[in-house]
């Protein structure tokens, strides 16, 4: 079986950790989407990982990794998070394969992609990683993919200080490249965890386009970039924060910026410690948007949502849930497609109470204390989609889910 775990909102909802999570029961772990643009934190006892590249999998013991064809690749970057990790106690060698389809992102890329941010007249905020220049070559047909490096042709069209700078990686990655379609079809009797990077609002298609990355970071983008087609998904789980984050530019509905909103804004962003882990920016901070996951849910077809980070209301005596938004004095239930709408719209908010006891400390359903309970049944019943599972601080132990992940119903 295989099970597909994508971010419901604009990423660094916990992927990282949830990855890791479900990995230990996972024979194979493949990422789909994205590039050096992600990180992800994973906390083991009194280690700190933080992978960008390398999907998040590596961390359990013995696992096998996929960097998939969905995937742009710095292989300077690459190779340097594994030296990183292996430096932290991580055996890696002979677990990471790579897909030869997957394209590489060269030395000029980033440059590139931070020289037209700067002159696009409202930047995008980008990461600076090189990600839209080498998916735009991808989609342009001028990109070089793993596979190209033993092409002659192509290999020999790159510039010579591209093939100076790629000749010590092909010698390392001949040893890790695959074929993906034959590796997945030779494996599909495993158990299989398709890791996605970034969030819905960050996806390509479905996000808030052009503030957005390049990649397919929905759950369709596991069927594409991990070459298994779409009818072999069998399960899509999405991972949600208890409230709403953004890094860069973009619309952002609930975003609070008013007064106390930003006083609760600055209160979270200590607690949660939200701050870029690739970029080290800090993140905007906003209510959870309801009309946004209810979209989410939608089209990444999601069975079940992980929540996450709902600890951080422990404590408070109400927390506050946008359920619609008002565009020019009427009040609309939908996630519209019109940027120019998206910035103008007020978020409608409904404020719920808060609760006695700690989700914290809770380590099964039974355990939550009853109001938090509530919440969680007001998402459920507004986004038609269940939570299957939770994240209530940052360690592997707090972590548990309601629903088994690994069965289809
Ligand atoms: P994880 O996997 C949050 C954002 C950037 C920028 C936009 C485009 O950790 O959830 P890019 O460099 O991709 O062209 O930047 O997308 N962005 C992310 N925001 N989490 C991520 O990944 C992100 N990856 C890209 O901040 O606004
Ligand atoms: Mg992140």
């Amino acid at each position: 079986m295989n099970l597909v775990v994508v971010g419901a909102q604009w990423g660094d909802e916990g992927k990282g950790k949830m990855v890791d999570y479900f990995s230990e029961d996972a024979d194979l772990v493949v990422r789909f989407s994205g590039g050096a643009n992600a990180g992800h934190t994973i906390k083991v006892e009194d280690k700190t990982f933080a992978v960008h590249l390398i999907p998040a999998g590596i961390i359990s013991p013995g696992k096998t990794v996929v960097l998939g064809n969905g995937m742009v690749i710095d292989p300077a970057s690459m190779f340097e998070e594994l030296a990183k990790i292996a430096s932290q106690g991580i055996d890696w060698e002979g677990r990471v394969v790579v897909s030869d389809r997957a394209h590489l992102v060269l030395p000029g890329y980033k440059s590139e992609d931070r020289t037209i941010d700067e002159h696009r007249a409202r930047p995008i905020g980008t990461t600076g990683r090189g990600i839209g220049v080498a998916y735009g070559k991808k989609a342009s047909r001028d990109g070089v993919r793993v596979a190209d490096l033993w092409d002659p042709v192509v290999w020999n069209a790159l510039s010579k200080s591209d093939r100076d700078w790629l000749e010590p990686f092909k010698e390392r990655l001949a040893s890790m490249k695959v074929n993906l379609a034959d590796f997945m079809m030779a494996n599909q009797d495993k158990r299989i965890l398709l890791e996605g990077a970034q969030g819905a609002l960050l996806d390509l298609d479905h996000g808030t386009y052009p503030y957005v990355s390049s990649g397919i970071s929905t759950s369709a983008g596991a069927a594409i970039g991990a070459s298994i087609g779409p009818r072999r998904i069998d399960k899509c789980l999405g991972v949600l924060k208890a409230y709403q984050t953004r890094v860069g530019n973009g619309p952002f509905p609930t975003e609070m910026v008013d007064g106390n909103d930003v006083v609760l804004a600055d209160k979270l962003r200590e607690l949660g410690h939200e701050y870029g882990v690739t970029t080290g920016r800090p993140r905007r901070i906003g209510f959870l948007d309801l009309v946004a996951l209810k979209y989410s849910g939608w089209v990444n077809s999601l069975d079940g949502f992980i929540l996450s980070h709902l600890n951080l209301y422990d404590g408070f005596e109400s927390l506050s849930v946008c359920t619609a938004y008002e565009l020019d004095g009427e009040e609309i239930d939908y996630f519209p497609s019109n940027i120019a709408d998206l910035e103008r719209v007020k978020p409608v908010l409904q404020t719920l109470p808060g609760w006695e006891g700690k989700v914290a400390d809770a380590r099964t359903w039974e355990d939550m204390p009853g109001g938090a309970q509530k919440v969680v049944e007001f998402i459920e019943e507004f986004t038609g989609v269940p939570v299957h599972g939770y994240s209530v601080g940052p360690l592997r132990k707090e972590t548990f889910m309601k629903e088994e992940p690994w069965t289809v119903s």
